[in-house]
């Protein structure tokens, strides 16, 4: 059996990876996504820079091509993101006037969101708004309007699909432990915002692991799971991944119930954006690596 279909026989959602146009026109790298995921994440597609690289012009070629993929091959998708200070074109990072930019972000989460709406399962919402700190990160979003621009972001995408789960996604909120400032102040700054009505629905995190790492997951994940009413791995990948770094870091999720699912980052080892430090489940034969065989026997036996 597949991960994928081990993670749904013990009633999660999915087992993912991301994808693009240009990975979904490698036939064997499909066939690997058809034979061994359930969910697709756009890498690239979905960011802003690409979807609306100046005012109210919209390019949704290459995520139409993963969502029209996704539908026809019967995948779920998590859409990948709408808010986030990278990849943000330079006519966003300019704005200084508040009305402005509520508009400007209310315009953009409608229509990204809009354009795919019933289709997509989650969307990461807002992407890194944290610092190390476990405070906001400085960024046109939170210099312009403070903590509001969360709120205007997730109202806009709940009022335009209601359906689908919505979230806040992160990294180095798993990597370094249950104490971290950063783990810390993303579960508080959650709890408070659910509290205040902004219809928060998932915790993303993203689980960039270095070597050794692993071990910290199920604790900090634990404490990310608790504030929310899901969560789910969203970005994994582990350099120089021991195959039991692997089974520690996905069982995490799998172990706690409403942790819905993993998302590893990228199917092939020479495509990762970490090519050079084997981080992920396939080789570049496209041949399933230790890692995933010892996912298989050790979740399968669950
Ligand atoms: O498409 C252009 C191409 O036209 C150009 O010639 C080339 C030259 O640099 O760049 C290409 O764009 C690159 C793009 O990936 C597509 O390959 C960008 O330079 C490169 O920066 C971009 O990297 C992506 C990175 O996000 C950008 O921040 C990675 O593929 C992607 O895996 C990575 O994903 C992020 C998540 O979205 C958020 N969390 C962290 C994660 C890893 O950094």
């Amino acid at each position: 059996a597949s991960i994928d279909a081990i993670f749904k026989k013990l009633g999660k959602l999915y087992f993912g990876t991301c994808a693009d146009s240009g990975s979904l026109s490698q036939t064997s790298n499909a066939a690997v996504i058809m034979a061994d995921f359930g969910q697709v994440t756009p890498e690239n597609s979905g960011k802003w820079d690409t979807t609306e690289p100046s005012q109210g012009k919209f390019n949704f070629g290459g995520l139409d091509t993963l969502v029209n993929w996704a539908v026809k091959n019967n995948k779920l998708v998590r859409g990948h993101t709408t808010v986030w200070h990278s990849q943000l074109p330079g006519w966003v990072s300019a704005i200084t006037s508040k009305g402005t930019l509520t508009t400007v972000i209310q315009t953009h989460v409608s229509t990204e969101i809009g354009r795919y709406a019933g289709k997509i399962l989650q969307w990461d919402v807002v992407n890194e708004v944290f610092n190390e700190q476990g405070g906001l990160r400085t960024s046109v979003f939170s210099t312009v309007l403070g903590e509001d621009f969360v709120r205007i972001a997730f109202e806009a995408a709940k009022k335009t699909d209601p359906a689908a789960k919505l979230y806040i996604n992160d990294y180095n909120t798993v990597e370094l432990g249950s104490t971290y400032a950063k783990t810390t102040g993303m579960a508080s700054y959650v709890k408070k915002w659910i509290a205040a009505g902004i219809p928060i629905d998932g915790i993303g995190a993203q689980a960039h692991l270095m070597a050794g790492q692993a071990k910290n997951v199920p604790a900090a994940l634990a404490v990310l799971c608790a504030v929310a009413s899901q969560c789910a791995i969203t970005e994994m990948d582990i350099v120089n991944a021991a195959p039991a770094d692997y089974v520690t870091a996905v069982k995490a999720c799998i172990d706690i119930p409403n942790c819905v699912g993993v998302t590893v980052w990228g199917v092939r080892d020479p495509d990762s954006w970490r090519a050079s430090n084997n981080p992920l489940l396939f080789n570049s034969a496209y041949a399933a690596k230790p890692a995933y065989s010892a996912l298989v026997a050790t979740l399968g036996a669950l």
